[in-house]
């Protein structure tokens, strides 16, 4: 297969470590185009089969191949023109989270993507078939909880703002103009890219949010920061069953309370909770036991072996290409996800509710 990687940093290095163990070296044709000339020699002299390119199109320029893929790892501003250029290369195209900058720019690649009967996809889909994540699935599934009417999806870390605590040299992060957002277009991905499959929702409803930036004395000064760091929303869930869930949503990067994770689905027959993405294995499932509260926690663990996290977005997406995947995710899924994130700014910028519907769902 071939692969054509855009931008040569930190994320694309994942991406080309991930084809080479889902493939063996010698079905794989890599090619990387990054305009700064120090980052490409970086990214070849770690993978001495690439070949690099200053400039995307020229990269794209070669006749596409039934199965190719163009990989989109830049800073999220210039997703949209490169994802584009990928599309109308006649390329299947994966693009990092977050997807675009725009509800407008996710309707028009999402329509191209369509109009040529390609896949568009994005990399928010990392900690899905992630084993504590299939065991909760598997509760819902089995309607252990009965019918699940509350999430809370928590996640308040004291300090890891990227451009600041983590990746700091990659200031990008922390300008709105190029970044689209702060911690909820980080994080927001991933925490949505969950929620929606475990819940799968045709529509889904912001009815409040808020958004903050807690300022430390190491904010940096030199550069432009302002994005937000702390995000809360409340949501509701419709399913194309006609059933409703609230969902309680709140994510930060730095904040002078306690950090503290919440993790839980209550439902009217059990409730399950289980580690973040990072702390741990386990699944708690709580019920009553004649008239008292009963609970067993288990551990389950990812398989052994060659796949990580950071090698998902890839490898399911390859799948998607060849045959299918049940993880990848792809055009009206992709873009419904991050529109879901883009109301949340929109209902905290407005402070009106804001309503989105999957494309495709029936009424
Ligand atoms: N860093 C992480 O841990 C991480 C994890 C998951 C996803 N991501 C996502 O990956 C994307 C990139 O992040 P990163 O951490 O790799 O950033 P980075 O700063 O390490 O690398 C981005 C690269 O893109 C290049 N670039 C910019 N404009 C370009 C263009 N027009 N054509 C080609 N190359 C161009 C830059 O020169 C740079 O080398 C972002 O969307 C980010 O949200 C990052």
């Amino acid at each position: 297969m071939r692969f054509y990687l855009i931008g040569a940093g930190f994320i694309s290095r994942t991406h080309a470590e991930a084809i080479y163990k889902k493939l063996p070296s010698e079905e794989v044709e890599l090619k990387v185009a990054e305009p700064f000339e120090k980052s490409l020699a970086e990214f070849i002299a770690a993978f001495p089969n690439a070949i690099g390119y200053g400039d995307a199109a020229e990269m794209l320029s070669e006749s596409p191949r039934e199965d190719d893929i163009v990989i989109v790892g830049t800073p999220p501003a210039v997703h949209f023109e490169l994802a584009m250029l990928g599309l109308a290369s006649g390329r299947h195209v994966l693009c990092e989270k977050p997807l675009v900058m725009d509800k407008q720019q996710s309707e028009l690649l999402l329509q191209e993507a369509k109009s040529r009967s390609l896949w568009l996809g994005c990399c928010s889909n990392r900690f899905l078939g992630d084993a504590k994540i299939e065991a909760v699935r598997e509760l819902l599934g089995q309607r252990k909880l009965g019918e699940p009417y509350k999430a809370t999806f928590i996640h308040r870390n004291e300090r890891g703002r990227p451009g600041i605590e983590y990746q700091p040299w990659s200031r990008w992060f922390l300008d709105r103009s190029r970044s689209g957002g702060g911690v909820l277009i980080d994080w927001g991905p991933y925490d949505i890219a969950l929620l929606n499959q475990l819940f799968a929702p045709v529509q889904v409803d912001v009815l409040s949010a808020w958004t903050a930036r807690p300022l430390t004395q190491v904010d940096p000064t030199d550069c432009v920061n302002d994005v937000e760091q702390h995000v809360a929303a409340m949501l509701r869930y419709h399913t194309a069953d006609g059933k409703q869930l609230m969902v309680h949503y709140e994510r930060c990067n730095v904040t002078h309370g306690a950090p503290y994770t919440t993790t839980e689905i209550e439902g009217t027959e059990g409730a399950v909770s289980w580690d973040s993405y990072f702390s741990g294995d386990s699944v708690t499932y709580g019920r009553d036991l004649e008239g008292s509260r009963t609970s067993e926690t288990h551990t389950y663990s990812n398989p052994e072996g060659t796949f990580g996290f950071m090698d998902n977005p890839v490898r399911y997406f390859i799948d998607k290409v060849k045959s299918d995947s049940a993880y990848a995710l792809v055009n009206e899924q992709a873009a419904f996800n991050f529109q879901c994130m883009m109301a949340i700014y929109a209902c905290a910028e407005t402070r009106e509710p804001q309503t989105v519907r999957l494309e495709g769902a029936p009424v």
